[in-house]
């Protein structure tokens, strides 16, 4: 059988980033050995390596004392495969709102992750009470539960809320690159608002929480993540492209393709949010831009890009179209532009992306398509 013959083993993508994760992640993982954590939100996209990394270096590490992981999920969507196939002693899933007092039987959990709440604009905007509470009341409770035990015999080593790069809504260009210093051009009443504004209010009830208590509490303000993990259903753009073609039809944009972003291959993120949550004894209150800082693409290079690497990859024979969304209210408040200045994460926390753009979307639309679901 000669090479081209030979069959081709699919590559595992997954595998290959809980690889690079444990490495990167070592020094943190080393510190929390033996530890409980616990991630809420735990099902959804960033969960699934936020959760499965721990795991990863665990079973990288025998000799070590595992890193315990209790999920806490509502489970709105169901609980997903890849949750429900993990077959790990360190990992518990409870399901829970986050809106329920803490049960008295759990672990006293040395860190949190508060993860929990609606992500996607697409589901948000349906379920903008729910979205607010997770942000709101959710972690008011996560805090409240911080502080009554700050004084105790085993205090919370580290809590890290997950804010988002929407807070800063639509900057004036002169704050493009944006840094954590700028405050946000955000309307408090349009659709977009009960996610971005119960974000900011998080960020205030965590920076007062870390002052007035002196807790461990970090702020990470996630810049548009995409890769293994994020469901092809969900309504974000990524998978949106990625669904178009692996069924070999017309990608469709609905907005002319002139917003801008960068995208943040999932895998370096991760890196960025456990170096939060394990310096967040030390930058207490603070928060963090994580994402990469280039190439700052339009939707339509994003689009394009995409269907050239299913081109080479798929054989995939669509191209680009514009449309208009049926939704009068889908564009609306959307930014023009988001790109990030991560300098802080990089000098304070050591945090530093790997994977380029061109690679990032390879490796996630090699995943898609070893899923089931189109
Ligand atoms: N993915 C990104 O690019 C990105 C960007 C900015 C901010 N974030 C933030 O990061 C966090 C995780 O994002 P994601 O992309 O994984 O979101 P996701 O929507 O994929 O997952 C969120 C999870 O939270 C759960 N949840 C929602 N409300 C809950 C409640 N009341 N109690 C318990 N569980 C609840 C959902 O069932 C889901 O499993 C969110 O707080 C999100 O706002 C993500």
């Amino acid at each position: 059988m000669t090479t081209a013959d030979a069959p081709t083993v699919p590559r595992d993508i997954v595998g290959e980033d809980l690889a690079s994760l444990s490495r990167r992640l070592d020094t943190v993982f080393t510190d929390m050995s033996g530890d409980d954590l616990l991630i809420t939100g735990g099902a959804g996209f960033l969960g699934y390596y936020l959760v499965q990394a721990p795991l990863a270096w665990n079973a990288a590490n025998p000799e070590r004392a595992p890193l315990r992981v209790t999920v806490h999920d509502n489970f709105l969507r169901g609980v997903p495969d890849w949750l429900s196939q993990l077959d790990d002693p360190a990992l518990r899933i409870v399901t829970r709102s986050v809106l329920d007092p803490m049960p008295v039987d759990e672990p006293r959990f040395d860190w949190i992750i508060h993860a929990a709440s609606v992500a996607s604009p697409i589901y948000y905007r349906q379920y903008p009470i729910e979205t607010m509470d997770a942000n709101v009341n959710g972690l008011r409770l996560l805090l409240d539960h911080l502080k009554d035990r700050a004084g105790g015999d085993h205090p919370v080593r580290g809590f890290a809320f997950f804010s988002t790069s929407e807070i800063y809504g639509d900057p004036d260009p002169e704050f493009i690159p944006t840094d954590e210093t700028y405050r946000g051009r955000v309307s408090c009443t349009g659709p977009r608002a009960c996610y971005d504004e119960s974000k900011r209010y998080g960020e205030t009830l965590c920076v007062n929480f870390a002052r007035q208590y002196d807790l461990p509490i970090g702020i990470i303000r996630p810049f548009n993540n995409y890769g293994p993990g994020l469901r092809i259903d969900d309504g974000r753009v990524l998978p949106d492209l990625a669904r178009d073609v692996l069924n070999d039809r017309d990608v469709v944009l609905l907005s002319d393709g002139s917003a801008t972003r960068t995208f943040c291959y999932v895998a370096d993120a991760i890196t960025g949010y456990y170096l939060i949550l394990g310096g967040s004894a030390d930058h207490p209150g603070d928060s963090f831009n994580v994402g990469t800082d280039r190439p700052e693409i339009s939707m339509r290079e994003l689009a394009d890009r995409v269907t050239d690497l299913g081109r080479k990859l798929f054989d995939y024979q669509g191209e680009v179209v514009l449309a208009t969304s049926d939704d009068p209210e889908y564009l609306t408040d959307n930014p023009n532009r988001r790109c990030p200045v991560i300098d802080k994460a990089r000098t304070l926390l050591g945090y530093e992306p790997e994977v380029g753009i061109d690679e990032g979307l390879e490796r996630a639309l090699l995943w898609y398509e070893q899923q089931d679901e189109r």
